[in-house]
């Protein structure tokens, strides 16, 4: 889970895989380098520390070249130190590699490589990478031994690696993604678009499997033959993928949400109703995703039921295998994901095609590799999110999993109408009014212990998706639970003024304001979210009846909450700790 990108080309390669690391950094934080070809020499910068922290302990001013690679780390093998930090090299310092993923064997082939005399630097599985190439290189070219390399190491990787020479750099994938950006200056080799969308839209997504050989030109190959891949055009702009007026991503994202919708019920109707027609057909559904993708689907479960009198299956995508034997080539699997690079998501998607089932995705990133191994896919068009955390994303995979139900239901034109008439008051919802107005909650919650969250049926999940919201970027401890819950165990947990979060809606505002009184009646702090105050709340923040959409509407407040702890409390909201944006390992 850690960003990596390469330059070959005319330009000064250091300013550029520096500027494209900064825009990767959200895949990982804990450490950066960089490692640059100067007067035939491979020049190696790195230390721990979020970007700009590294960048100002490290001297750069003098390295030039026309080849370079980067790295911002997220550690998996060996802890946050310097030696640990990419990129790593060969015992010479003649080959350089950042790598993203793990390599399962690679405690075997450091045992074999150091009884070679290879001497190792750092704790990572990574470092056995430019070992393999440097033995290689005894016997054959860089391009070779890099193929020698790859047919020995058994794991996850998404690698690019440049030698002395600076004549080529080398790229390959395996379950990490990696794609190669074509600016008219040179080529890019990157984890994600956005590190390189300031130079070029044009991109190539590569495959599993490809290796790929960039110097004055291009060339990929697959199983050792060379092999063609197609060009895309990129959609987003530069500008979608930066901060503009805004002091971090996770605002700007919050703040985007009106248009999102809107993007999202611009959907075509042809492939919705498709997939609303595949729904219809198969025996068994199942909703597969993770984290914040996961309450997007069981989410979609209610509004499923709601709406479309449809039962459906939901599961995380890690606990899929308890799963998969009851899958039969009827059974369809709708796999929700931002990223579509989530490993637990894809591996429960290929155990679904093992077992001849179809798989439909919703996913925000077109290209990934959910997007290329599924059998049809929704895109969810919400546009870049660098934020760590899930905002945009999660409204607009629930208003494309309300389209789908209202189209299974036959009433697509209502579906559509009901969401777009929220788009109005979402601009009001995530405006500076709303904002002042819960900064006043963020003040007084600042340093709590805990936060305890409860709702009812559709705002059941909410519940569980604004508890993340607040623990993963302000520390807060928050849980979120069934209102109905509380008496089973959980309201042993409530003393005097401890914050509870109340969402409610018009159909079961008597359970949940009786769900509050519970709690108030143990000494807790009421903050009300939904359409009607009600004597119960020490705070409330109204929130209009939306029905089945009542999570779309009602969990914008609690990200601007979430958002707003995380300010107060001193920490930044982008880039929260031990986290990072898409876990492409398992
Ligand atoms: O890219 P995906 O939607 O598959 O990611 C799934 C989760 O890792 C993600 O939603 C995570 O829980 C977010 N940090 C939540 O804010």
């Amino acid at each position: 889970m850690c960003g990596i990108i390469g330059y070959i080309g005319s330009k000064n390669a250091v300013p550029l895989v520096i500027n494209g690391l900064r825009n990767l950094e959200y895949r990982g934080y804990d450490s950066a380098g960089i490692a640059a070809v100067v007067d035939g020499k491979l020049i190696v910068k790195k230390d721990v520390g979020k970007l700009d922290e590294v960048f100002s302990k490290v001297d750069i001013s003098n390295l030039k070249s026309n080849v370079a690679i980067g790295h911002t780390r997220w550690a998996t093998h060996g802890k946050v130190t310097k030696e640990n930090a990419h990129p790593h090299t060969d015992c010479k310092g003649e080959i350089a590699i950042v790598h993203n993923g793990i390599i399962e064997n690679y405690q075997e082939l450091k045992k074999e490589l150091e009884s070679k005399g290879h001497i190792f630097r750092s704790e990572t599985d990574s470092e056995v990478i430019a070992h393999l190439i440097e033995e290689g290189m005894k016997t054959k070219n860089f391009v070779d031994a890099f193929n020698e390399m790859i047919k020995k190491i058994v794991g996850s990787y998404a690698i690019v690696a440049i030698n002395k020479d600076g004549k080529e750099m080398i790229g390959a994938r395996k379950d990490s993604p990696l794609v190669v950006g074509i600016s008219e200056d040179g080529y890019f080799i990157a984890s994600d678009v956005p590190s390189f969308l300031d130079e070029t839209k044009k991109v190539i997504y590569l495959y599993d499997g490809d290796v790929v050989v960039v110097n004055k030109k291009i060339v990929i190959y697959h199983d050792g033959k060379p092999v063609e891949r197609d060009i895309d055009s990129i959609e987003w702009d530069a500008e979608q993928a930066k901060k503009g007026v805004f002091k971090h991503f996770m605002l700007k994202e919050i703040s985007e949400q009106a248009d999102v919708i809107k993007r999202a019920i611009m959907q075509d109707d042809k492939i919705i109703n498709e997939i609303a027609n595949e729904i219809k057909k198969s025996k068994g559904v199942f909703f597969v995703g993770c984290g914040t993708a996961y309450h997007a689907c069981l989410e979609g479960s209610y509004i499923f039921s709601k709406v479309a009198n449809m039962h459906v299956n939901v599961t995380y995508a890690h606990e899929f295998p308890n799963y998969v034997h009851f899958l039969t080539p009827e059974s369809l699997v709708i796999a929700v994901s931002q990223s579509g690079e989530t490993a637990d998501t894809l591996e429960a998607i290929r155990a679904a095609k093992a077992k001849g089932a179809k798989v439909i995705s919703i996913v925000n990133v077109a290209g990934s590799t959910l997007v290329r191994e599924s059998d049809k896919v929704l895109l969810q068009h919400a546009g870049p999110e660098i934020c760590v955390l899930s905002t945009k994303s999660y409204t607009s995979q629930l208003a494309v999993l309300t389209l789908l139900a209202y189209s299974l239901a036959g009433r697509l034109e209502e579906g559509k109408s009901k969401l777009k008439e929220l788009i109005r008051y979402i601009y009001y919802l995530t405006s500076r009014n709303t904002r002042d107005y819960i900064r006043k909650l963020a003040e007084k919650l600042k340093d709590v212990k805990d936060i305890y969250i409860i709702g009812r049926d559709l705002q059941y999940p909410t519940a569980l998706e604004a508890a993340l919201k607040i623990k993963e970027v302000s520390y807060i401890h928050a849980e979120g639970f069934a209102g109905g819950e509380l008496k089973h165990g959980n309201i042993a947990l409530i003393e005097e003024g401890t914050p509870c979060i109340v969402f409610t809606s018009k159909e079961n505002e008597k359970e949940i304001i009786s769900n509050a009184a519970e709690l108030k009646a143990r000494g807790a702090y009421i903050i009300g979210v939904g359409p009607r105050n009600n004597e119960v709340f020490d705070f409330f923040i109204k929130v209009r009846e939306a029905e089945e959409a009542n999570s779309i509407v009602q969990i914008i407040p609690i990200q601007i909450l979430a958002y707003q702890l995380a300010i107060l409390r001193g920490l930044d909201p982008d880039k929260p700790r031990n986290l990072a944006k898409s876990v492409t390992v398992k």
